[in-house]
């Protein structure tokens, strides 16, 4: 199987960006595109779940070269938190310097509901695990008090400002998954200072860190976290109401690559 340097034949972006569910459209706006299935690529996620495709889009979106990844790899898919790492490792290689991540979430504040977007500019990692475990130097002591880049939020919320869109920033906690959490959890998260909760993004943000890469994050609200509704958390309302925050993510996305990125 090809790696992605072999697949990409010269190419190289300076940014990727990971897509959670119902964000495909960026892909879309991808301008003279070449798209490769994960299957088709040494190192890259070979599994999927429902909602997500599983396939790399490199080509030129505003000032940037870019390589979308369309699907990532969870944790709760196996219990490996560093199944992104080969990937990550593969783009930083041919070039990549940025990584924007973004995901669904369940928000911990009424007043950010479903459809809206939330920067993510802080982490709390409540899986137990980390992706560098089991990494053999000191390398492996990352220091994540600037985890999300502060010139990146600078030029995202420029560009949120420009398109008039709400966006809301905020701490992301992440849960191991495959559950939705319990009430008294997202009674807890609160407490604790988070202001959404998912399964994702942060062992990429770390190992993205590890690998020297600058970041941003960003999260599409799907749902009020459990108990704060009385409605019981679905998979399927993830995907119906992915979308509709996705589309507000993707016009502050477009518009920030637009502009180029700081
Ligand atoms: N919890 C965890 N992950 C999620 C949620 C949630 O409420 N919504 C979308 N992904």
């Amino acid at each position: 199987m090809p790696s992605l340097k072999q697949a990409l034949d010269g190419f190289s972006p300076d940014t990727a960006l990971i897509l959670g569910s119902g964000l495909g459209g960026v892909a879309k706006a991808v301008r003279n595109a070449k798209t490769v299935p994960y299957g088709e690529l040494d190192g890259f996620p070979q599994g999927g779940v429902s909602g997500h495709a599983g396939a790399l889009v490199a080509g030129e979106l505003g000032k940037h070269k870019v390589a979308v990844l369309s699907g990532r790899e969870h944790y709760y898919e196996h219990g490996n938190a560093a199944a992104m790492r080969n990937a990550l490792e593969q783009l930083a290689q041919v070039g990549v310097t940025k990584l924007v991540a973004t995901n669904s979430a369940g928000s911990l504040r009424k007043k950010v509901g479903p459809g809206a977007v939330m920067q993510i500019n802080d982490h709390i990692n409540f899986s137990g695990t980390n992706p560098l475990i089991g990494e053999q130097d000191d390398s492996r002591f990352v220091g994540l008090t600037s985890a999300y880049d502060f010139d990146l939020i600078k030029s995202f919320r420029r560009a949120a400002k420009r398109e008039d869109i709400a966006l809301s920033k905020g701490t992301y906690m992440w849960f191991s998954g495959p559950t939705f959490e319990t009430p008294a959890e997202i009674r807890m998260a609160k407490m604790m200072g988070a202001d959404a909760v998912g399964m994702s993004t942060v062992p990429e943000v770390i190992l993205a860190r590890f690998l020297g890469l600058r970041v941003a994050a960003f999260s599409c609200i799907t749902n009020l976290g459990a108990g704060m509704t009385g409605d019981e958390l679905s998979h399927e309302e993830t995907k119906e109401n992915g979308p509709k925050a996705g589309l507000r993510l993707q016009a502050i996305l477009e518009n920030a690559f637009a502009k180029g990125l700081k």
